[in-house]
C-alpha cells in the first residue's frame, strides 16, 4: 500500500511515534555533522499553488540532507494544461514521492487517488499535517514530552488549528480552541475528532483570556489564510480580541511558550514584542519542520 500523508487524523499513532524518534535522531545526527545518504538516487516533486518559504525549502534542502533530490514545478499549471488525473499519472513515473500545497484539500485527494507514489500534504484549505508534527517535535524538545500538557490555539479554527488539536489527541496532550464565534471547527471535524480520539480533551472556548490560564502552549496563526484575502477586512475586526500579546501572556502561567506556524503578521494575531520575546520559540519551530519531514520522507519511501 502506498504511504499517502494527507492528513494527520489517518496516519496510525504507532507511525507518528516512530515519525517523531525518527526526526529526532536525524537532528542529532545533522548536529553532529552526520548526514547519512538514505534516499539517495530517489526525487521529490513539489506542486505549489500558494507561496511558501518553510515548507518548500524544508522538503528541499531536506532531501537534499538525505542524499535525494527535487523538482520544484510551482503550480504545474495542474488541472489547467491537462487533468489532475493525467498530471499524476504522468508525474508519478518519474519521482519516487510528491508534495502539494494547494488551495483545495480535494486537489490532493484526487491527485492521490491516480498517483503511483506517496503524496504529502504541503498544506491545504483543510489541513497542514507536516506542520504539526514539525511542532510535535518541537513541544517534546521543550518541555520533554509531550502527554498531559495544554495547548491552547488562539485565533482561527483553521488548517493549522486542525492539524494541530489531531496532534494534541495522538499525544495525549489537551487542547483548547479560542476563537471567535463562528470560526470554531465545523461539526464533521468534530465528530470524526472525537471518533478518533474518544478520551481526547478538546475544549472549545470562546475567551483567550480565560483559556490561557493553564496553558503550557500558546499557539496563533494569522486571522486570513492563503485563499481568504476577500474576508480580511471582516476578520480583522472579528478577531481583534483574539491577539496574543503581552497582556494576554499576563494571564498564562510564567513556563508558557508561544509557538506560531509562520509567516505572522505582527500587529495582528501576534504583537512583535511577544513573537520576538524570550518565550517565543518559533524559530526553533520553523527549524524542526526540516528534520521531521526528513523522517517523514524516508518513512513514505521506505
Ligand atoms: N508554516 C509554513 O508552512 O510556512 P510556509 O507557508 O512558508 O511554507
Ligand atoms: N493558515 C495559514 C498557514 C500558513 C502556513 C494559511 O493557510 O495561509
Amino acid at each position: 500500500m502506498i504511504r499517502h500523508f494527507l492528513r494527520l487524523i489517518d496516519i496510525p499513532t504507532g507511525d507518528l511515534k516512530h515519525l517523531l524518534s525518527e526526526a529526532a535522531r536525524l537532528k542529532a545526527d545533522v548536529r553532529r555533522g552526520i548526514r547519512p545518504p538514505i534516499l539517495a538516487g530517489k526525487s521529490l516533486g513539489l506542486i505549489f499553488e500558494k507561496p511558501s518559504l518553510r515548507t518548500r525549502v524544508s522538503f528541499e534542502a531536506g532531501m537534499a540532507q538525505l542524499g535525494g533530490t527535487s523538482i520544484f514545478l510551482g503550480d504545474g499549471a495542474m488541472g489547467k494544461r491537462e487533468p489532475i488525473a493525467d498530471f499524476a499519472r504522468t508525474l508519478s513515473g518519474y519521482v519516487d514521492a510528491v508534495v502539494l500545497r494547494t488551495f483545495h484539500h480535494t486537489t490532493i485527494e484526487e491527485f492521490a487517488k491516480h498517483s503511483a507514489v506517496p503524496v504529502i500534504n504541503g498544506l491545504s484549505d483543510l489541513s497542514h499535517p507536516c506542520q504539526a508534527l514539525g511542532d510535535l517535535l518541537t513541544i517534546q524538545e521543550v518541555f520533554g514530552g509531550i502527554e498531559g500538557k495544554t495547548l491552547v490555539f488562539v485565533g482561527d479554527g483553521n488548517n493549522v488549528a486542525r492539524s494541530v488539536a489531531v496532534g494534541c489527541g495522538v499525544f495525549g496532550m489537551r487542547f483548547i480552541l479560542a476563537a471567535p464565534e463562528g470560526y470554531g471547527f465545523d461539526n464533521e471535524f468534530l465528530v470524526r475528532y472525537h471518533h478518533s480520539f474518544p478520551k481526547a480533551e478538546l475544549i472549545l472556548n470562546g475567551s483567550p483570556y480565560h483559556a490561557v490560564d493553564k496553558a503550557d502552549v500558546i499557539y496563533t496563526d494569522v486571522w486570513t489564510s492563503m485563499g481568504q484575502e476577500s474576508e480580511r477586512q471582516e476578520r480583522v475586526r472579528k478577531f481583534s480580541g483574539f491577539r496574543v500579546d503581552s497582556a494576554l501572556l499576563e494571564h498564562a502561567p510564567a513556563h508558557a511558550r508561544v509557538m506560531h506556524c509562520l509567516p505572522a503578521v505582527r500587529g495582528e494575531e501576534v504583537s512583535a514584542d511577544v513573537i520576538d520575546g524570550e518565550r517565543s520559540i518559533v524559530f526553533q519551530q520553523a527549524e524542526n519542520r526540516m528534520h521531521a519531514q526528513k523522517a517523514l520522507l524516508a518513512w513514505v519511501m521506505e
